[in-house]
């Protein structure tokens, strides 16, 4: 076993994932080998459990190990290959870099969009003809191309229920370099972010910290009455299904927030409508942009949970007074290639991305469903948002559940399934798990989920 000296600088668990680490890349460990239980390593090398469940836990996000239900840690085969192999490669003095990525066998992240039914042949014949079209563009425009420009203005207004111009489009690379731009644009900022929210840490990346204010979020969501008492002039909301909660911001919450806008010309809205498209029930939610009168609301839609992260395509709905501004920062180039703006360009001229939304509404309701019948067959356990968005939330009863146990699970069995305590600032509401649709294949939903509640986490 693997014999250790701690220094006293750094973390104990640290220490070990990178003895570990480097154990597995020097050939230590052998591909396919078990590594030593918890308990007898900690005893070992004379800490805690915790502290080695945590080295692991490491190792395993990093994709150095894999977990077998039952058995425990073993080293991965195909990790262990690519870094051996990169090794020798050095001497032909090639140089990579590999990224160790994590395999989940069950990802159940919110964030996830079911690849497999994308149309293939039909997005090949889009970039084939957006590559010749790419070729002939000798100026891009700095704010996009006109073509994919027009089709997000018809897009819009089919499904937002905007009505807008080619003119107030930006697009950019992602959600990140939107609020980058806008960041440009604005005087002396300060940014009311929902609690929970889409990751902090991401605004702070890009905000300075005494920027970001966060704001509560109640049943009804995003808090006015809390906002109003409070410096910000710009709030940033995801009013059409607040992330991670899904709740859906009703007409009088949404009047609120714009008086609360109208009574300053230099206060804006961000509508972040990141996963608004999808409504397995009930009439389509409009977006807050086409209720806004004063021209103060800063609509940013993103085509990642539509098509899929590879995409790598946003945009930003600018008011007349921003863009104006923008006009002085035309040097700032925020777009993604001419290539893949145009390939998504001709996607949705042909009708094919409405048909790919069509489809695939059906085919998140139908696994939505699925998810539901499944989660009925356990006590406790409560849907308490369903019908719109990319993922389901449930409610698990802790006075039934021990969750702790159900974490182990999902650690053993290699899985990603969060809970609403990872996107709020105090970590609250840890019983409260996003069940994403996309991740997980529709005929392997039952199975996770009974590797997830299983009897022994029941509280008898
Ligand atoms: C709430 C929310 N907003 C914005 C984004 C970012 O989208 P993009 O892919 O455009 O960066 C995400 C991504 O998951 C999200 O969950």
């Amino acid at each position: 076993m693997l014999t250790i000296s701690f220094n006293s600088c750094e973390k104990l668990y640290l220490q070990i994932y990178q003895n570990m680490k480097q154990a597995i890349i020097d050939g230590y460990y052998l591909p396919e080998e078990q590594l030593p239980s918890f308990r007898s390593f900690a005893d070992h090398l004379g800490v805690s459990i915790n502290t080695v469940k945590l080295a692991y836990q490491q190792l395993l996000d990093e994709g150095y190990i894999i977990s077998k239900e039952r058995k425990g840690f073993f080293v991965d085969k195909i990790q262990t290959e690519i870094i051996l192999s990169n090794s020798s490669s050095i001497e032909d003095e090639v140089y990579i870099t590999t990224y160790p990525v994590t395999h989940y066998q069950f990802d159940f992240s919110p964030n996830q969009v079911d690849m497999t039914k994308l149309p293939k042949t039909k997005l090949k014949q889009a970039a084939f003809d957006g590559m010749l079209e790419a070729q002939a563009v000798k100026y891009p425009c700095k704010t996009g191309e006109f073509n994919l420009k027009k089709e997000i203005v018809k897009f819009l207004f089919q499904y937002r229920g905007v009505k807008t111009s080619v003119d107030t489009i930006v697009i950019t690379s992602g959600f990140d370099q939107s609020l980058h731009l806008l960041n440009q644009l604005f005087t002396h900022p300060i940014y009311g972010v929902e609690n929970p929210g889409f990751s902090f840490d991401r605004f702070k990346s890009i905000l300075y910290p005494n920027q970001v204010l966060p704001i509560p979020v109640d049943q009804f969501g995003f808090s006015v009455k809390d906002v109003e008492k409070t410096v910000t002039n710009v709030s940033i909301v995801t009013p059409n299904h607040q992330f991670p909660t899904g709740i859906i911001m009703g007409l009088r919450r949404r009047q609120r927030l714009l008086n609360w806008v109208k009574e300053n010309p230099n206060r804006y809205i961000i509508e972040d409508d990141y996963d608004s498209i999808y409504k397995y029930s009930g009439k389509p939610i409009t977006a807050l942009k086409s209720l806004d009168e004063t021209d103060q609301v800063i609509l940013l839609g993103s085509f990642s949970k539509l098509i899929g992260k590879f995409m790598k395509i946003s945009y930003i709905v600018l008011p007349n007074t921003l863009l104006l501004l923008n006009q002085t920062h035309k040097f700032i180039d925020y777009t993604p290639s001419v290539y893949s703006q145009l390939t998504l360009a001709n996607f949705m001229a042909k009708g094919q991305f409405n048909h790919h939304i069509n489809r695939m509404n059906s085919h998140y309701r139908r696994k939505q469903t699925v998810m539901i019948n499944c989660l009925k067959k356990f006590p406790g356990i409560e849907v308490v948002h369903q019908n719109s968005g990319l993922y389901l939330v449930i409610k698990v009863d802790y006075r039934q559940w021990d969750l702790d146990a159900i974490q182990e699970n999902i650690h053993q069995n290699h899985m990603k399934l969060e809970t609403i305590s990872h996107y709020h600032l105090n970590h609250q509401c840890s019983n409260y798990f996003l069940l994403g649709l996309g991740g997980v294949e529709e005929h392997r939903i039952e199975s996770a989920l009974q590797k997830i509640f299983t009897k022994n986490c029941l509280i008898s």
